[in-house]
């Protein structure tokens, strides 16, 4: 099983905070955006991540992960020159994918779930190609999936005016290696990018997509926008304080994995232990 983060992009709509600074690197809350869907791709048991980032900002993005090891990770990069689609991390990363299973995660999708590691281990463990459909008030800005009586998928429009249902492709897939060429034999759409909702429409076609619905006990976030980003924030602070639990720390999610152990834990804090991150995770390791 290996993982792409989509970390590449314009951030057109948060301009002029993406002036100088990736989108994904920004802060939500407490952490960089990418933190949480990184942290999420760890918890369905991926350990071979490949980052794509856009050729400013990878020296930025090494010096935040280097090559995962620290967090018991092997995490390579691949740069997109620029944003041609989503679908095309799968041309940038074939090498990578191989013969592989594969998760994709974009690097602005906040995730937040009580039974979050079980749902995306079976998208992990599956052989068809697996998505996450998330009811929203407003559809119109995402990939709409539309279902039969019987709850089965039939349709997948990207953007659409009038949708057919609320149910939003969220931005977590999991596919078999054949996606590479799916994605090969894909076309264009009219803007110009290799749609992602084009390559799930394929499998959908092929009788070979599952779409697991994300239920009200979930939270999907996305911060592509001042406001987003702002609520994103806002609910990542309202449940740390509450719980005095971390959203989205790739130290603890490696602990608790079993990634590294309680020395490699004690070792990352060192640095850091001033800080109230550091001091998070000494209270973590402390109540080991
Ligand atoms: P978007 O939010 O659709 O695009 P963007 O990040 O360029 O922002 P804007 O629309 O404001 O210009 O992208 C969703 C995610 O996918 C985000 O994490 C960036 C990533 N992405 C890429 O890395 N490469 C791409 O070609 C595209 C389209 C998106």
């Amino acid at each position: 099983m290996k993982g792409i983060v989509l970390a590449g992009g314009s951030g057109t709509r948060l301009y002029p905070m993406t002036r100088a600074s990736n989108k994904q690197l920004l802060p939500v809350y407490n952490k960089p955006m990418v933190y949480y869907p990184l942290t999420t791709l760890m918890l369905s048991g991926c350990r071979e991540i490949l980052l794509i980032v856009n050729p400013q900002d990878i020296e930025s993005y090494h010096r935040l992960f280097g090559d995962g090891r620290q967090w018991g990770l092997d995490i390579s990069y691949a740069l997109q020159a620029k944003a041609g689609g989503i679908g095309e991390a799968f041309l940038i990363g074939r090498t990578f994918i191989g013969t592989s299973r594969v998760g994709l995660i974009l690097g602005d999708n906040l995730f937040y779930g009580d039974s979050l590691r079980a749902m995306v281990e079976r998208g992990a463990a599956g052989s068809n190609a697996t998505i996450y459909a998330y009811y929203v008030s407003d559809p119109t800005a995402y990939g709409v999936v539309e279902f039969d009586a019987q709850d089965r998928p039939i349709s997948i429009v990207e953007k659409p005016k009038q949708p057919r249902s609320n149910w939003a492709v969220t931005g977590l897939y999991f596919y078999s290696a054949d996606v590479c060429e799916v994605a090969q034999a894909t076309p264009r759409s009219a803007r110009g990018e290799l749609e992602i909702s084009d390559i799930n429409a394929h499998y959908l076609k092929a009788g070979r997509l599952d779409v697991e619905r994300l239920g009200r006990g979930y939270a999907w976030l996305d911060t592509g926008t001042p406001s987003s980003l702002l609520r994103a924030a806002q609910f990542v602070e309202t449940v740390e304080d509450r719980q005095g639990l971390q959203i989205g720390s790739p130290e603890e999610v490696a602990w608790r994995m079993g990634y590294i152990d309680n020395a490699g834990l004690a070792r990352l804090i060192e640095p850091i232990a001033t800080s109230e991150y550091g001091k998070y995770l000494q209270r973590l390791l402390a109540m080991a």
